[in-house]
């Protein structure tokens, strides 16, 4: 039996990016297709979606819009793929410029909870036929945006009858529990679930909405992104007040890795590069770093190793610390280039440091795609010093790349770094730089080592390269959300 199974996420690259959620909504619908599933994918008509989906045509009126004046579902394709992509168009709702959660301020749209309980609502009414040529066996919701729709998977299986199944079994994904879609209780009367669903058992949270929480307690399966991630957020320390409704779904609760897409992520076909290369013909790399120097303004040194960051500016990513331990990379001769774009205090951090050290630290702020690959490319050494990381998709296009990646021991960024100890070099194991205390003297210390690996060139260059060599490629992953889908549908 073929699987149907519809990703319902407010994100896809390369029509809407803001981090890696957008990469994993493109690349496992595909990876699932090559496994046999036939998956599709629905999204808000945010701007870059509407004007970019190949072939749109229109499916249905939507008999609920939350307050939108017109709400409709239309159906297209990611150009250059065969994924079919649902578009919910609501322009009231979505046709607004720059960022799909916040206004020009950073604040969050006042209608939020309007704006994403249409894309759960409209995830279910799939369920129930509203495509009467494509019905899923399976929806899979990724993050609070899309968190409703188990409720009304629900909601729709009440309206049948008490002991009715609802129409889908349903997967819920947590890529960040950071972001958990908390309304004002009175905005719970919008929504049009059943009066009970307002329960601790159901989406109140601390006296409010949580559409995180409803995600969590309404699906089938919860999964997350890394293994490690599935275990910390069942503990007080990470589990923003979740913690309890985790640990009492653990049994129906799985960490899966997310993948690299290498059609995208490969820097042997890698066209923006100054060059390409692989793990056989490295010279190419050599050529990014030093286009990489002369893009910022760095001093041109090719022994000076170059470590890079590509992050969202915020709280979990760690990187005031690498702010603390900055002097440790610009004392040894080494260069820091940053591409980021989030809290106005990072980026004035990295923005003063730039400043004071033109010829060795370098920063753009904004969000910028092909850059994020010349920085991977040009890098010896990429940073990732998060607090929290549920998977963490950078540390592994660092490693494709071969830029060492140096990380905080957590969540994926543990489940995917070897740390060059000794006995891990001399195992044939190493792939970069692990530090375990989430403390400036534990960072700085994994620099130093980052500098005495450099120095041993032979070594470096067998750790780059077995980095390189690593398989995190989607299939294995497709193949675990395949067997949760099959254990899902034949249980039905
Ligand atoms: P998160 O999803 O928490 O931001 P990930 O490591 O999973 O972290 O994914 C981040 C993704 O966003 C990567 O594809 C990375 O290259 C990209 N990215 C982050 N910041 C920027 C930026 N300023 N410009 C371009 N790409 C960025
Ligand atoms: C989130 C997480 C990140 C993860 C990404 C994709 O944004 O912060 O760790 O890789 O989602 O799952």
């Amino acid at each position: 039996m073929t699987i149907r199974v519809l990703h319902a996420a407010s994100e896809l690259y390369p029509l809407l990016k803001t981090g890696g959620l957008a990469d994993v909504t493109a690349a496992l619908p595909a990876a699932l297709i090559e496994q046999g599933a036939d998956a599709r994918v629905l999204l808000p008509g945010f701007p870059g979606v509407a004007a970019d989906l190949a072939d749109l045509r229109p499916i249905a009126r939507l008999a609920r819009s939350f307050g939108a004046p017109e709400a409709s579902l239309e159906l297209g394709r990611l150009p250059g793929s065969d994924v079919p992509v649902y578009m919910i168009r609501a322009d009231a709702f979505y046709a607004r410029p720059g960022n799909p959660y916040l206004d020009a301020q950073h604040v969050p749209y006042g209608d939020n909870a309007e704006r994403f309980a249409l894309l759960g609502w409209a995830a279910a009414q799939l369920a129930l036929h509203l495509d009467p040529a494509w019905t899923p066996h399976i929806v899979h919701a990724h993050d609070w945006h899309a968190g409703l729709a188990g409720a009304y998977l629900r909601a729709a299986a009440r309206e049948r009858g008490l002991a009715a199944r609802p129409p889908a079994r349903s997967v819920f994904t947590i890529h960040n529990l950071a972001y958990q879609g908390i309304f004002p209780a009175q905005q719970f009367g919008a929504l049009g679930l059943p009066p009970d669903f307002f329960d601790m058992h159901g989406i109140e949270f601390y006296g409010q909405l949580s559409f995180l929480k409803a995600g969590l307690y309404y699906a089938d399966k919860i999964t997350t992104v890394s293994p490690s991630y599935a275990r910390e957020i069942q503990t007080v320390a990470q589990g923003g007040g979740l913690e309890a409704l985790l640990k009492g779904r653990a049994h129906d609760l799985v960490g899966i890795l997310n993948g690299v897409d290498y059609a995208v992520w490969n820097p042997a076909s890698d066209t923006v590069l100054a060059a390409r290369y692989s793990a056989t013909r490295m010279s190419g790399k050599l050529r990014c770093k030093s286009a990489l120097q002369q893009r910022f303004g760095l001093a041109s040194k090719h022994d000076a190793p170059v470590f890079g960051v590509v992050s969202r500016l915020t709280e979990q990513k760690g990187l005031d610390l690498l702010l603390a331990a900055l002097p440790d990379i610009v004392s040894r001769g080494g260069q820091l280039v940053v591409l980021g774009t989030g809290d106005a205090s990072l980026e004035q951090g990295f923005a003063r440091a730039a400043r004071q050290h033109p010829e060795s630290v370098a920063v753009e702020l904004g969000f910028d795609e092909t850059l994020a690959h010349e920085i991977v490319a040009g890098a010896d050494v990429m940073m990732v010093p998060s607090r929290f990381e549920p998977c963490g998709l950078t540390q592994l296009y660092a490693l494709a790349y071969g830029a060492l990646p140096l990380v905080h021991r957590v969540g994926g960024l543990a489940d995917t770094v070897v740390d060059t100890s000794l006995e891990n070099l001399a195992d044939g194991l190493a792939t970069g730089f692990v530090f375990e205390r989430f403390e400036p003297d534990a960072l700085s210390a994994a620099i130093r080592r980052a500098f005495a690996l450099y120095a041993r060139s032979r070594d470096w260059r067998e750790t780059r390269a077995r980095g390189m060599q690593q398989d995190f490629g989607w299939a294995a992953s497709a193949q675990r959300y395949m067997a949760l889908y099959r254990e899902l549908v034949e249980a039905a």
